[in-house]
C-alpha cells in the first residue's frame, strides 16, 4: 500500500514517531532501535490531541491514526491498536475492548461485563491482537502479534492492566495479571507485533 511521505534511505539516521502519548512505551522501544533511529513520542511533535479511532477492524484504526500523523506532521510514524477477541462472542469486545462497558474507559466495568456476557458460556476462547501500521518511504507496513487462550471463570491477579485479570494465555495456568510482567511482555501481542516492527526496521535502515 502507497503512502504519502519524504523517502527515507537506508544508513541515514532518522526521527520516527510512535502515535503514543506515553513516555514508558517511548523508552521500551526505543532502547530496542537501532542508534540511528530516534523516536518521538506524540507530545515531542507537539500534538497534543487524541487521535480519532472511528473504524471497525484493528488494522484501520491503526493505519487512520497513522496516516492522519504523516498528513498532519510530515513524520515517518507508526501506530498501534490491540482488542481482546473471544470466540463464544463472535470477536467482540475487538476493535470495541477499551470502551466495551461505555464512557469513560473503565478496566474493571468491562471485565465485570465480559464475565457477564460470558456466564453459562462453555467455550472460554480468546486471543488479543495488536496491529502495528509503519508510514514509511512512500509505504504501508501491517505487523501483527496474536496471543492465544482463554478468559477464566472470575478475575486473577494485580499485575498489568486492561482485561489481564480474565485472560490466561494457552500454555499457562496463570492470567496475564499473575504472570510477571517481564513474562507477559515476551509472550504478548504486542510484543510479538513490536517485534516484528522492530525487526523489519533493524533491516529496512541500516
Ligand atoms: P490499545 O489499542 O492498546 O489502547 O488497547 C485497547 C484496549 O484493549 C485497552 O483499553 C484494554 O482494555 C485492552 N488491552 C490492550 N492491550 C491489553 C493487554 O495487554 N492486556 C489487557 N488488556 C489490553
Amino acid at each position: 500500500m502507497r503512502c504519502p511521505g519524504t523517502p527515507i534511505h537506508k544508513k541515514e539516521s532518522m526521527e520516527l514517531v510512535f502515535a503514543t502519548h506515553n513516555q514508558n512505551k517511548i523508552k521500551e522501544i526505543q532502547s530496542l532501535l537501532p542508534n540511528n533511529i530516534q523516536l518521538l513520542s506524540l507530545p515531542d511533535i507537539g500534538c497534543t490531541e487524541e487521535i480519532p479511532e472511528t473504524k471497525n477492524t484493528l488494522k484501520g484504526n491503526a493505519i487512520l491514526k497513522a496516516t492522519q500523523l504523516l498528513k498532519h506532521y510530515g513524520y515517518p510514524c507508526f501506530a498501534d491498536d490491540t482488542g481482546l477477541e473471544v470466540v463464544a462472542l463472535h470477536g467482540a469486545p475487538g476493535v470495541f475492548s477499551a470502551r466495551y462497558a461505555g464512557e469513560p474507559k473503565d478496566d474493571a466495568a468491562n471485565i465485570q461485563k465480559l464475565l457477564y456476557e460470558m456466564e453459562q458460556i462453555a467455550d472460554r476462547r480468546a486471543q488479543f491482537t495488536t496491529v502495528i501500521a509503519l508510514c514509511l518511504n512512500n509505504e504501508i507496513k501491517i505487523f501483527k502479534g496474536v496471543v492465544k487462550g482463554e478468559i477464566t471463570e472470575n478475575p486473577r491477579g494485580v499485575y498489568g492492566f486492561g482485561y489481564d485479570p480474565v485472560f490466561q494465555p494457552a500454555g499457562y495456568r496463570k492470567t496475564f495479571a499473575e504472570l510477571p510482567l517481564a513474562t507477559k511482555n515476551k509472550i504478548s501481542h504486542r510484543a510479538l507485533a513490536f517485534g516484528k516492527l522492530l525487526a523489519y526496521l533493524q533491516y529496512s535502515i541500516r
